[in-house]
């Protein structure tokens, strides 16, 4: 989702032959990405992200084309993973999942961005997203708020937007575990992403975690250089059907007469 820009990245071009050309350092970097996070999203990611992560197979030793991760899911579903040259925005962001192309910016972090990146990259597009997308409620989601956006004037944009960050992109769920035990589990593309933020939404005491309540997360600020402090749970997949079936223009109405939290309760966490 647009979240930030700066000088510090560059998109990498599609080539003449259809194709990124990545350099063997940011080959690397997705290898040191992929083994840091494997057994991290297998031990605390929510089961349908690792059945998803099986489906889409993604290598591990080299970053893959978007083609490659298209052919899957336009198998499965009917979506695509298309590169994006730079950052975009919101009208365009939302008019692509309306189409059910999910943009993907195309460079890979540095090491000094290895537990976490304001600016998506590409692991975090590919390794983050594309195996929930492969999820029929996930995927059907994305293209209802694809279509709301689209249709939204750009003021109501920045209020649709929390929405998807607080379900898709930070997300936690409800899980019932082969042991019949409750729990609380990631799910959202920006914790598969991150390292360290995987290990503290699942366990620290420090976040705090509401149930999901449409005009209280919309109207909840979040910040995109900290760990979360505050992360919305699903009950369940089906829930996020529910959503998409709710009035959401009038949710954003109601959430703009209640009017933005106060954004200094949130706790300060350096990532
Ligand atoms: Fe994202």
């Amino acid at each position: 989702m647009p979240r930030y820009t700066s000088d510090q990245y560059k998109a990498k071009q599609v080539g003449a032959d259809g194709l990124i050309h990545y350099t063997s350092d940011e080959h690397d970097m997705w290898a040191e990405l992929y083994q840091a996070q494997i057994s991290l999203v297998n031990r605390h990611m929510v089961k349908e992200y690792i059945e998803g992560l099986a489906h889409i197979d993604l290598p591990s030793h080299r970053i893959p084309q978007c083609s490659e991760i298209s052919k899957k899911l336009k198998k499965l579903n009917g979506w695509q993973v298309e590169p994006v040259p730079a950052l975009i925005g919101y009208k365009r962001f939302f008019t692509m999942l309306a189409n059910k192309h999910f943009p993907a910016a195309s460079f890979i972090r540095n090491k000094d961005d290895f537990a976490y990146v304001k600016e998506p990259d590409i692991f975090h597009e590919i390794f983050g997203h594309t195996p929930l997308l492969t999820h029929p409620q996930v995927a059907q989601f994305s293209q209802v708020i694809g279509k709301l956006g689209s249709n939204m004037s750009a003021e109501n944009h920045p209020w649709l937007a929390r929405l998807y960050w607080f379900t898709i992109e930070f997300g936690l769920i409800k899980q019932t575990d082969t042991h019949n035990n409750n729990a609380v589990v990631p799910m959202g593309s920006g914790l598969a992403s991150s390292p360290t933020e995987l290990v503290y939404a699942s366990s620290s005491a420090i976040p705090r975690r509401k149930l999901f309540d449409v005009i209280d997360l919309l109207t909840t600020p979040y910040r995109i250089d900290i760990k979360q402090p505050i992360y919305y749970v699903l009950e369940s997949f089906d829930q996020l059907t529910d959503i998409s079936q709710r009035d959401l223009f009038d949710d954003i109405k109601q959430a703009q007469c209640v009017g933005l939290q106060d954004p200094h309760h949130l706790l300060a966490q350096a990532c």
